[in-house]
């Protein structure tokens, strides 16, 4: 049932009564004394919650995902390592990857939607200004990297970005104020991930925020299959020979959009999931395990893997469960089509947080403790869901340095990031023949050279290169 505006009169209590089939009628407590206004967005809210799903979930006894008991089984993942990378598996990859790039059948999404509550900063992370030397924010970083994609295999490809309630708004201003950093509008895509309502972690009910509103939060990144399927992107993404979606995290800037050589080795190995991974630091490095548990990739968070497993070494004394997600990947469109397909494809993800409400009385609760349980989706969760899904290893320092923290926090912070490009950036410089002092601070724009082939091609003979040098 979708109100519309007209429905004011037709939209009753009754209606609403039915559609809460008697287990959610609580939501309608306050209904008398809702303005027509306040109704209206009440039964919006209603009518858009699979009530049926949220009961079989908070029914099922069973955690979805019993992740010290996966844990247990977990085994290193099957991948390509780093080292296994001759020359001609490269230039096969290349090609097929250059190929499925030229030909329009690649697209990429960035998902947007988390709050950067760690960050501390109050807008959206993708606004956070990053770049070492030119102040590129996030989201012009890999919007850049993107335009020189597009530059090198001379073809459009389209952009997508997932928002969540508290980043669409301003994400959409930002793009639109700022021309859309460059793109195309053909080629921009912004959407929303959906919803979930907050439950009584005591009584299994719904939380209200306020006596007109339900508490909802972001479905988690895993959101990203329902939204693409509700937008009809994905039908017609296939319908245009998009076959190929490259998924990264906006809090990224070292992810290489579109990566040839990793879509065309999804291509070379027929895999319909494919995740780039990096040699873990630790053992207790705060990221996402991938292993295998019973012939299937899955990833399991840093904080459901207990320490003793995490810990567990090889004969060499190098991590048995090596293999970190740093949330790159390459998905089929026709897999996440057929995904979409089934609500419960993706299992969801329960989380013990305190949510404020608003109790059957109209009385505002804030609690200390947590109260609530929180649903999401994990979008790595379609790897075990894959009939053949691959795993590659790359290098953290060509790959990955996030922005989780805020500065003078102890890891993942802007300044870490910022040295990671730096140091990247001044290495391609270096093998290319430049003199660069070890302590300079140096960027590259992706215009000027997008991967060190291209910084090899602009240094022809041994230059110096000046402190604080931003090649655009
Ligand atoms: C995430 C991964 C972790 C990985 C790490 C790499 C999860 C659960 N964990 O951890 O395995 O090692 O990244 O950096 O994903 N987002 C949405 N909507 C949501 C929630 C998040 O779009 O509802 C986006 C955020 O904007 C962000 C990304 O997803 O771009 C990651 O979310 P975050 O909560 O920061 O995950 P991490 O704990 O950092």
């Amino acid at each position: 049932m979708q109100p519309s505006r007209q429905d004011h009169g037709v939209l009753s209590f009754e209606d609403l009564n039915s559609y809460c089939t008697g287990e959610h009628n609580y939501l309608l407590a306050h209904w008398d004394s809702l303005s027509q206004d306040e109704r209206f967005s009440l039964a919006r809210q209603i009518t858009q919650i699979d009530l049926g799903l949220l009961q079989r979930e908070l029914k099922s006894q069973v955690q979805t995902c019993d992740a010290s008991e996966l844990s247990r089984r977990a085994m290193p993942p099957e991948a390509i390592r780093f080292s296994d990378r001759t020359p001609e598996l490269i230039e096969q990859a290349m090609r097929l990857g250059g190929q499925a790039i030229r030909s329009g059948q690649v697209a990429m999404v960035l998902v947007a939607g988390g709050q950067g509550t760690r960050l501390g900063f109050d807008q959206p992370k993708g606004m956070y200004a990053i770049g070492p030397i030119s102040g590129r924010t996030l989201f012009q970083m890999h919007v850049d990297s993107l335009r020189a994609a597009m530059k090198r295999y001379g073809v459009s490809i389209p952009f997508l970005v997932m928002t969540g309630p508290s980043t669409d708004q301003p994400t959409r201003e930002y793009f639109s104020s700022n021309a859309n950093l460059g793109l195309s509008q053909d080629d921009l895509l912004i959407f929303q991930q959906g919803t979930m309502p907050a439950i009584d972690a005591t009584t299994g009910r719904i939380l209200m925020e306020s006596r007109s509103s339900i508490a909802l939060s972001p479905d988690g990144h895993g959101g990203i299959v329902r939204a693409l399927a509700k937008s009809t992107w994905l039908e017609q993404a296939k319908s245009r020979g998009i076959r190929y979606l490259f998924y990264a995290q906006v809090d990224n800037p070292l992810v290489r959009a579109c990566d040839p050589l990793l879509i065309g080795l999804h291509i070379l190995k027929g895999s319909q999931a494919t995740t780039q991974v990096v040699q873990k630091r630790f053992a207790t490095e705060k990221v996402g395990n991938v292993v295998e548990v019973d012939g299937k990739t899955q990833i399991i968070e840093y904080s459901d893997l207990p320490e003793e497993i995490a810990k567990q070494t090889n004969p060499d004394g190098s991590l048995k469960l090596w293999a970190g997600n740093i949330a790159v990947h390459v998905f089929d469109v026709e897999f996440l089509d057929r995904c979409s397909q089934s609500a419960e494809a993706l299992p969801f993800h329960r989380a013990l947080k305190a949510v404020a409400h608003v109790d059957h009385l109209g009385n505002l609760h804030e609690p200390k403790a947590p109260n609530a349980i929180k649903l999401e989706r994990f979008v790595f969760d379609l790897l075990p869901a894959a009939e053949k899904a691959l795993v590659v290893e790359a290098l953290a320092s060509e790959s990955f340095a996030p922005v989780k923290n805020a500065i003078g926090s102890a890891t993942d912070t802007p300044r870490s990031c910022q040295k990671a490009i730096v140091d990247l950036h001044r290495k391609w410089l270096t093998d290319a023949g430049a003199r660069v002092d070890e302590n300079c601070v140096v960027e590259i724009h992706p215009a000027w050279a997008w991967d060190e082939q291209d910084v090899k091609q602009r240094i022809s003979h041994p230059v110096s290169i000046h402190c604080d040098t931003y090649f655009t």
